[in-house]
């Protein structure tokens, strides 16, 4: 008999896992399904993206292996993209990595730097792949739960000494999903001191940095002094330039954390496909000219969300990031019931918070991936579902 392991054991189910099965059985049936799941825009993918693709792609030089050096011109257009966006220059052969979407890197990265015993600090709610890259690793996750009183900010400083003695890394990541927090400059500041004074590695995922709004401008974790020592950061090309299916992402950091991350990934993978780097330089130059429109849709949608949000009873602040709504539930009702009951009663497809681990529960998520009309509609529809709802029908399980 074949026995598994305890790290497969320790994984959680994936939240997003069984939600295609029960998406496709209604579609079947007939049900008009708005899809607020997945945060993946309906946008299609840029025009000079496809086009630098489609040349690619005819070219046999770019059927090759990539190994893990792929295009130098790819990562001069990620190293070049950062500057100008932020400031700050990397080398682009040696303190840049091209990465087969920006969760391969994250889920990767422990394994570089967990020894038996260690501990890897993990946002609840959060991105299940630090978690998952974590317990792959051999890593004691040590969770902290982000709470609205704080802005939902994991604060290292709040932790039990030995937590902190015993931390390898950090996943940090603002703007934030699921809860489209952001980090102030002091909050940054305070996080990287920590990691310096406790030598935790910090791992901050910056996927989202491009969808902001009403004029906030998302910083990179190397604005702040000092980070370098301590930070890799990661950025997406998935939800930027609507490219989720793609693949491609990168990171950047001083040559030692870059060079430890390549070692593992020349293990388990050969790079992304080549022509996708080379369609992925497309999207880096002409990025202000693609985002800007993505953007205002998003800014657009968000508004339509909250404001139907509010007017079906639900209390939330209006995000200045990333591309999801993080709705508190009323008192009582379990997040799980409810997303399932909104699915299947009225095709509305939301996330319920406990998917994100259980300090995830009391909220749900909606993602803004259809225009306004299709949210507003949406929310129509999971505000009157909880209106004709009986008292503590969706009460959480004792
Ligand atoms: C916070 C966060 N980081 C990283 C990713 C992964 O993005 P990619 O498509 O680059 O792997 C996601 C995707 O949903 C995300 O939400």
């Amino acid at each position: 008999m074949i026995t598994f392991s305890d790290r497969l054991h320790a994984l959680p189910g994936y939240p997003l896992a069984e939600i295609p099965t029960i998406k496709r059985r209604l579609l079947a049936a007939g049900m008009d399904v708005i899809d607020l799941g997945a945060g993946d825009n309906d946008a299609p993918p840029p025009a000079v993206v496809v086009e630098a693709m489609n040349r690619a792609l005819a070219n046999p030089a770019l059927s090759k292996y990539g190994f893990q050096q792929g295009l130098p011109a790819f990562r001069q257009a990620a190293s070049r993209w950062v500057e100008r966006r932020f400031g700050q220059h990397f080398d682009p052969m040696t303190e840049t990595l091209p990465l087969i979407g920006s969760k391969e890197g994250l889920s990767h990265l422990p394994v570089a730097v967990i020894n038996p015993g260690d501990i890897a600090i993990v946002p609840e709610p959060g991105y299940q792949a630090y978690l998952g890259g974590a317990l792959l690793a051999g890593a004691e996750p040590y969770v902290v739960p982000l709470r609205p009183e704080n802005g939902f900010l994991l604060e290292l400083d709040a932790l039990p000494a030995e937590v902190l003695r015993r931390a390898r890394i950090v996943f940090v990541n603002y703007p934030n999903n699921p809860t489209a927090a952001v980090a102030t400059r002091e909050y940054l500041e305070r996080t990287v001191a920590a990691c310096r004074r406790h030598d935790i590695l910090l791992a901050y995922d910056n996927a989202y940095c491009e969808l902001t709004f009403d004029g906030y401008r998302a910083p990179s974790i190397f604005e702040v002094e000092g980070a370098r020592d301590v930070a890799i950061e990661f950025f997406s090309l998935s939800k930027s330039y609507s490219m989720t299916g793609w693949r491609i992402g990168f990171a950047v950091g001083r040559a030692e954390l870059i060079g430890a991350l390549t070692r593992v990934k020349s293990y388990v993978d050969t790079g992304p496909f080549l022509a996708i780097q080379e369609a992925g330089i497309a999207a880096l130059e002409n990025s202000d000219a693609i985002v800007a429109p993505i953007r205002a849709e998003l800014q657009r949608r968000r508004d339509a969300g909250v404001a139907a949000l509010r007017a079906a009873g639900f209390t939330l602040d209006t995000p200045k990031a990333a591309m999801y709504l993080w709705v508190p539930l009323p008192e009582g009702v379990a997040s799980g019931p409810f997303a399932r009951r909104t699915l299947e009663e009225t095709g509305a497809l939301v996330m319920a918070g406990s998917g994100f681990g259980p300090a995830g529960e009391g909220f749900f998520r909606i993602a803004l991936t259809v225009g306004p009309e299709r949210i507003t509609e949406a929310v129509g529809r999971i505000g009157g579902m909880l209106e004709r709802m009986p008292r503590g029908a969706l009460a959480t399980a004792p």
